[in-house]
């Protein structure tokens, strides 16, 4: 086989791969205006003096037995042997866009399958490989990984920890000698590793500096590298992380590694976030008959397993009045359900809360014109169910081995059949039996000991779940699903491809909700992460934030209310009303537009915006976190309008903003145009900006900006 060179295509990414006799990636960045495959000669190595005698190319499945002394791509053993296979390229198939190349080690008796596709408007990169067994002996198979090289330049990575109520908090390290790694054996995406990471030029910001950025698609144990060879040469690594014995291939079976998502841009953050997210509009978000995402009423933080029918049909008519569009009763429905302690498993209605079952609610619900929706875990079971009473052996678990309860629960083994035809069985009932439009399904403990016949399955937990989900979702198509767990502890492309929202955190504290969103914003656009108002003392955090800071910190998402209307005072109430009424009316922009991250010079202000794609149409969010760093705030420059136009600029919305004459404390004269809108052409507003106000900390206002 000839040395082929592939060049694959996009709008604004180009990716060339020498196919042969090995696969390497040679370029993975912006667009080329010219290319043509004798230019690979001008990247051609030289080998070093002092080390093995030969270039040791950064193939596709990097492999050890080439003399790659980083973590290899491939990792496993037939009982010791066939440790270091060498793949070698038997097949290429191509086109602009997509490249499926072949390769094999006869002598160990393996094929490897990898998969490139380009995404021709959006230049987003999916890598998948997939690894197959052909001899008769089984293959251990430790480690599948993507591993894609980035540019020297590429000297700083960010990527993102969390906790419970903390999600997506961003942390930076630079990548010079040694690496970076991340693992996460938790059994879900997990609060505290985000399966992503960017790698970038130092100090890339959110507009300057080139950025590499790699997703996993994965909703189980992953682990994530960043590694700097000893010659300078850089790779980022992603894989689904495989438990001791877990990943063991029979003559002709086959491992495919979750796809991996990968953007490149050259102006920052910006510049790949907003490829994802057009990735994820155009290629996995799916909303029956494309709905507008309908503003949410969730019961929990309102009434939690305290459920009253008569009290709960009250609340709905408040919601109702308050403009929500979809009503859902969240934990406390079935039975023995009283507290987090029991219940969990036993997916029967509790008739001593609903005597009438469930069905007045919901017809009361739908009479008022709103959409119904139901909490569920599924994968979980209390020690105090009938279900653990009947089946104790159906936990996912280790015989011999006692494990820790989580939030007092055990985890079922879903792959065992009956567990998963009882949980079918059950759902079923529920979604067939009701009208319900959504269902918000809760995933709150992390898996120990998780053994189904007394072997360590996770991988094949996580492939079971997906099954439950599509299984339920070929019956039941336009219902829609949310990923919970214990807020954002299951959020990824693959399970995106098979739900509608993301509850991105338990901790609706505005504050904090602020730097949550940002952090899951690289990787989602607004419409699928869930942001609600809650009570004015949040019940995480106990801070107290005005309905105006909470009100616009839930308005760009999918948004929600998550408290109880009925005992809210008309203030509170006249509050969540004109934020609902507002998010309706910016809702087509917010989730259609550009999302933008603006560089303030001040990190005391976090300013993020939605331009139309037309860029006829923008607001711009300015969130005060703590107190200034300055006298002035200085002014805001806004990205992605049109230069060649000019805007009316006005404030949209914000709580009441007053001179020290008016009774305010921070400003003695307002800009203008915090008084009446003005007028200014784009190229100006884009390069000189608009002056913002001195204002409080933990307060925000909206600027709308619209073409005239
Ligand atoms: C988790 C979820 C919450 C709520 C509770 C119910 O913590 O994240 O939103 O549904 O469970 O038990």
């Amino acid at each position: 086989m000839s040395s082929e060179v592939i060049r694959l295509t996009s709008d604004n990414t180009d990716v060339i791969v020498r196919c042969a006799p090995d696969a390497e990636i040679l370029y993975w960045g912006p667009t080329l205006r010219g290319f043509s495959p004798q230019d690979v000669i001008a990247i051609q190595r030289p080998v070093p003096n002092g080390r093995l005698d030969v270039d040791t190319p950064l193939t596709l499945a990097m492999e050890y037995g080439r003399g790659q002394f980083g973590a290899p791509g491939i990792e496993g053993h037939r009982n010791g042997y066939h440790a270091a296979p060498i793949f070698n390229t038997v097949s290429v198939e191509s086109d602009d866009h997509a490249l499926t190349l072949v390769s094999e080690d006869a002598l160990a008796g393996l094929t490897l399958t990898s998969e490139l596709r380009l995404h021709p408007r959006t230049g987003v990169l999916q890598v998948r490989h997939t690894l197959k067994n052909l001899s008769s002996d089984a293959w251990q198979l430790d480690r599948l990984a993507v591993t894609l090289p980035v540019p020297e330049r590429a000297d700083e990575v960010m990527a993102f920890h969390g906790r419970w109520l903390r999600e997506f908090q961003p942390h930076r390290v630079p990548l010079r000698h040694g690496g970076y790694l991340q693992e996460s054996r938790r059994g879900r995406s997990s609060h505290e590793y985000f399966p992503a990471m960017v790698v970038g030029e130092s100090g890339f910001t959110e507009q300057r500096g080139a950025v590499w950025g790699v997703h996993l698609g994965w909703s189980g144990n992953h682990r994530l590298r960043a590694d700097v060879k000893t010659d300078g040469r850089r790779v980022v690594q992603a894989e689904a992380l495989y438990l001791p014995g877990e990943m063991r291939l029979a003559q002709g079976e086959s491992c495919a590694t979750p796809w991996v998502y990968a953007a490149c841009g050259t102006a920052g953050l910006n510049s790949m976030s907003q490829q994802y997210h057009d990735f994820l509009r155009k290629e996995i978000i799916r909303f029956p008959d494309d709905k507008a995402r309908p503003v949410h009423l969730n019961t929990w933080e309102g009434i939690y397993f305290d459920h009253d029918p008569d009290y709960i049909m009250q609340m709905a008519t408040q919601a109702a009045e308050l403009g929500v569009e979809r009503f859902i009763i969240d934990d406390g429905w079935f039975r023995g359900r009283d507290h987090d302690q029991a219940g969990l498993g036993d997916w029967y209605l509790d008739e001593k809360k609903y005597p009438q079952g469930l069905m007045p609610v919901i017809e009361h619900v739908k009479q008022l014109g709103m959409e119904f929706g139901i909490w569920v875990e599924p994968e979980m079971i209390n020690p105090d169910s009938d279900l653990f009473r009947a089946h104790p052996d159906w936990l996912l678990q280790l015989p011999g081995y006692s494990q820790p309860t989580g939030r007092y629960q055990y985890v079922l083994d879903l792959s065992n059949p009956d567990v998963f035809a009882y949980l079918l069985e059950r759902l079923n009932w529920l979604l067939g039996e009701h009208p319900i439009d959504y269902v918000k399904w809760d995933m709150n403990r992390e898996l120990v000991q998780p053994g189904h016949a007394g072997k360590l399955a996770v991988d094949a937990q996580t492939h079971q779940f997906y099954r439950l989900l599509d299984a339920l979702r070929e019956r039941f198509p336009q219902v829609e699903f949310e990923s919970c767990a214990s807020g954002g502890g299951r959020i990824d492309y693959e399970v995106l491809k098979r739900t509608h929202r993301f509850w991105t955190s338990d901790n609706n504290d505005a504050l904090e909700r602020q730097a949550i969103q940002r952090g899951m914003s690289y990787f989602f656009p607004p419409e699928v992460m869930g942001q609600h108002i809650g009570h004015y003392r949040c019940h995480a955090t106990h801070r107290k934030h005005t309905i105006e800071f909470r009100g616009l910190t839930a308005l760009f998402g999918h948004m929600g209310i998550e408290l109880d209307p009925v005992r809210a005072d008309d203030e509170e109430r006249a509050g969540y009303k004109r934020y609902v009424s507002l998010h309706k009316q910016l809702r087509p922009l917010l989730h259609s537009g550009t999302t933008w991250r603006v560089d303030m010079p001040d990190d005391t202000v976090q300013v993020t915006g939605v331009v139309s794609r037309d860029r006829s149409q923008a607001v711009f969010l300015m969130a005060q976190l703590k107190m200034p760093d300055y006298t002035l705030a200085g002014n805001l420059r806004f990205p992605g309008l049109d230069p060649d136009a000019r805007y009316r600029v006005r404030l949209l919305d914000s709580q009441q903003i007053k001179t020290v004459r008016e009774g305010g404390g921070s400003m003695r004269e307002l800009p203008p145009w915090l008084r009446h809108p003005i007028d200014a052409s784009g190229d100006w507003l884009m390069q000189a900006g608009l002056a913002l106000p001195v204002v409080v900390p933990e307060s925000a206002l909206l600027i709308e900006l619209t073409k005239i």
